[in-house]
């Protein structure tokens, strides 16, 4: 076994980065660059029923922001856009993940579909295609942050626990045999909870967390950026990955494979997830950023990381989390707080703590 050997659940990946759903693998040339790359495995973009959700893609739009959220000709920190799914019909998008699916799995890697949740009836018999293509891995993404702006009907978020449980025990049903990957909006501070949901229903692991929405105001337009709100990503973001991956492993405990999306751009960041709980990670933005060997270079710096330290990436998966530790938990420090307070605050004051 590698140091970078990892697996959801029964289902074993050569390594945790794989290649998230994205337009950089709308193609079957992306979806080989991803594996080229070194990618463990690639979600390819994502399909639904709404034929509204993929004329949504010619009104994509895409703008790199800096660390004021404002817009960039470099590489920013952040990418801002607004998203739509694949105009391919699905059996046919199948039949072409699922070819090269066979492929990547003679090197021990391997190609998903994936859904962009409208609905039950959609997400039924879209489920029921991949498996009819042979593919072995089924994501359903319940939690687009797209949701809000889209034409009504054309991409739905589901954030009730018990509505995803029905959910989720449908597509299981339809997607017997293969892995059944769920994954969860950002916009929702209820991911343990919807987690726990998941994995009633039949998930076999559960992905978090999507991306935010936001709305830039231009400074010299007076508009927004782009013209709409947009789903807003950034290195920024996985701090707040990270808690929500914590929170959810303590409750869900470490039977539950959890992946981790949103916000990596290292090796380091990989490891981070990692420690939270995440059992392989989730990128994209870094692929639009700087190519797909974005990829190589984070694998490499997770191979370099381990090595140095003698580790195996598995013994690092939920390290941190289970050790989390509450506010009542931590060493009294009275006064801590008046090394962040202007000194004018402290004139004149003698209080105590
Ligand atoms: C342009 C763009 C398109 C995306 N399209 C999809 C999609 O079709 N389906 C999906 O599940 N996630 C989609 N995502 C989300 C990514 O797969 C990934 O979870 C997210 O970008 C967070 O990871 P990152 O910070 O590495 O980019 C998209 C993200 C971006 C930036």
């Amino acid at each position: 076994m590698t140091r970078l050997a990892t697996a959801i659940g029964a289902f074993r990946l050569c390594n945790p980065v794989i290649c998230g759903a994205g337009e950089p693998v709308m193609t079957e040339a992306g979806i080989r660059a991803a594996l080229r790359a070194g990618a463990a495995g690639v979600i390819a973009k994502s399909v639904n029923e709404q034929p509204a959700a993929a004329r949504q893609l010619d009104r994509a739009d895409y703008v790199r922001l800096d660390a004021n959220g404002m817009p960039t000709a470099g590489q920013g920190v952040s990418l801002f856009n607004r998203s739509g799914l694949i105009q391919r019909d699905a059996a046919d998008w199948f039949a072409a993940v699922a070819a090269i699916d066979r492929d990547a799995a003679r090197d021990g890697r391997f190609v998903a579909a994936s859904i962009v949740y409208a609905g039950p009836e959609g997400a039924v018999a879209i489920a029921a295609q991949a498996r009819q293509a042979g593919l072995r891995v089924f994501e359903l993404n319940v939690g687009a942050p797209h949701a809000a702006e889209a034409t009504p009907g054309a991409i739905a978020q589901e954030t009730d626990p018990a509505r995803l449980t029905g959910l989720v025990r449908q597509v299981r049903a339809a997607t017997e045999g293969m892995q059944l990957w769920v994954k969860l909006t950002g916009l929702s501070s209820n991911l343990p909870a919807l987690t726990l949901a998941a994995r009633a229903g039949g998930a076999d692991a559960v992905c978090m967390m999507g991306r935010f929405m936001a709305l830039v105001p231009d400074l010299d337009t007076f508009e927004p950026v782009l013209g709409t709100s947009a789903a807003y990503g950034g290195g920024w973001a996985l701090p707040i990955v990270c808690r929500f991956l914590a929170l959810t492993r303590r409750a869900a405990g470490a039977g539950l494979p959890l992946l981790g999306t949103n916000g990596a751009r290292s090796g380091g960041d990989v490891v981070r997830m990692a420690l939270c709980g995440a059992g392989a990670v989730e990128l994209l933005s870094v692929t639009m950023h700087e190519g797909f060997a974005g990829l190589t270079r984070i694998i490499e710096e997770l191979e370099t990381f381990l090595a140095g330290r003698e580790l195996h990436f598995q013994d690092l998966v939920g390290r941190l989390a289970d050790g989390l530790t509450g506010y009542g938990d931590q060493p009294e420090c009275p006064g801590r707080w008046r090394d962040f307070v202007p000194p004018e605050s402290l004139a004149g004051t003698d209080l105590p703590g």
